[in-house]
């Protein structure tokens, strides 16, 4: 089959690569017939997660019809349309049975999570096509893919529904609702969120939903705030103003009851803790640039809450930890649980009370990914959100 494959720092190739088997009895195959490019690939895109071979097959938002089963799973049905959540849980260890599903104890192997277990205290969930530290799992943006544990994690769509619909509950929307649901989130809240990418414009939704008063979105690309304020926020520019006054002023010197962080560990800008942070990832001195994580924990008001979605992979430093204590904030975050949100959110784009396809600026077939990296990567402006087509 053809697949999407990583070769180190920016080069993404498609290759032809042997089809996906069973493996295990709880496996299926699914044909891919929609798979989306996400901010977290870029991380990989850019080298600044450990854990990748050459030839990885990258992509872990993905859908399609289920053409092969195996024994163990009594589920699911060749022929019907699935869209699968990105983080591969057993369904059965005890983290899964609390729901939280991106910390599975079983779905990381053993021998490919020491990395995780080292870097983190315990190894986390695996995850498709996101480097060995979560499996090393291939992941979909492919014609193909293998989904272990397919009993539990792929959720069947109604026929006749377009994929692009539905693509974005393998992440970005649970995502950007776990997000808002971790901001806590009381009916008249003042939220801001930064980054306008994907995650971004799903917290914003998210948190319109959960019954925010007001939203304020931060990003610098015209197209991306546009998107924001399409969907109910204000919006700064973080090239015109200087975010935590902005926002101080904007809410009578209280500041926002609930920040989310939607960047993560490549945030843009040319404050001095954002450069220091880049030379360091530059050099492999550090991991992260932790900017907005900073400005989040600083904005956001005394007893107040900072939801972080946006991915980190490392160690930090320069974060203003008097600040967290002393304002009493609380911080939550996360791989996102997405098995536990499937069901309901599914139910809201069936019911019309969202709109998930407003974001999608580019829709091409697989043999375009590596072009499609590259421009979701370098013209974000315009490249809000990839939609590939294998089939
Ligand atoms: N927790 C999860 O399970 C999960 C799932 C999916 C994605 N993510 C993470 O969420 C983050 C966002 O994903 P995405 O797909 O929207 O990515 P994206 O790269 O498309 O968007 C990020 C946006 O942040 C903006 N940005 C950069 N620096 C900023 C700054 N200093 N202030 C304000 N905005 C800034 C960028 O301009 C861009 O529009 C990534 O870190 C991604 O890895 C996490
Ligand atoms: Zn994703
Ligand atoms: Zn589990």
């Amino acid at each position: 089959m053809r697949a999407l494959t990583w070769h180190g720092k920016h080069n993404v190739q498609i290759d032809t690569v042997p089809d996906p088997q069973i493996v295990n009895p709880r496996d299926a195959i699914i044909k891919i017939t929609a798979t989306a490019i996400c901010g977290s690939d870029l991380h990989l895109y850019d080298s600044v997660i450990p854990g990748m071979s050459n030839g990885d097959i990258l992509g872990h938002e993905f859908m399609g019809e289920v053409v092969e089963i195996g024994r163990g799973n009594t589920s699911l049905k060749v022929g019907q349309k699935v869209v699968v959540p990105f983080t591969i849980s057993c369904g059965s260890c005890f983290f899964c049975g609390k729901q939280q599903y991106s910390a599975c104890d079983n779905s990381n192997p053993a021998d490919k999570s020491d990395a995780s277990e080292i870097a983190y205290g315990y190894p986390m969930a695996g995850i498709f096509g996101y480097s060995h530290l979560t499996g090393g799992y291939a992941g979909g943006q492919a014609e193909y893919a293998r989904v272990p544990y397919s009993d539990i994690g792929p959720i069947v769509v109604p026929d006749g529904i377009e994929d692009e619909r539905v693509l974005f509950l393998s992440d970005i929307f649970p995502t950007g609702w776990m997000a808002a649901e971790n901001a806590e989130i009381e009916p008249g809240d003042t939220v801001a969120i930064w980054g306008c990418g994907p995650v971004g414009l799903f917290a914003i939704k998210s948190a319109r939903l959960m019954g925010a008063g007001r939203i304020i979105a931060i990003d610098h690309h015209p197209r991306r705030l546009e998107l924001a304020k399409q969907n109910g926020a204000e919006v700064l520019n973080y090239h015109e103003v200087k975010v935590r006054e902005a926002l101080t002023e904007m809410t009578a010197g209280i500041g926002p009851d609930a920040c989310i962080d939607a960047v993560g560990m490549e945030a843009h800008g040319f404050a001095p803790d954002n450069f220091i942070d880049a030379v360091k990832q530059e050099t492999k001195l550090g991991t992260d640039r932790q900017h907005v994580l900073r400005e989040c924990i600083m904005a956001c008001r005394k007893g107040g809450r900072v939801s972080v979605p946006g991915v980190y992979g490392g160690i930090g430093d320069k974060l203003p930890i008097g600040a967290f204590m002393q304002k009493g904030l609380t911080i939550r975050t996360g791989q996102t649980h997405v098995q536990k949100y499937l069901p309901q959110l599914l139910e809201m784009i069936m019911d019309g009370k969202i709109d998930t396809t407003d974001l999608i600026s580019h829709r091409l077939p697989l043999e375009q990914a590596p072009e499609a990296y590259r421009n979701f990567h370098s013209n974000q402006n315009e490249w809000t959100k990839v939609v590939l087509k294998p089939h």
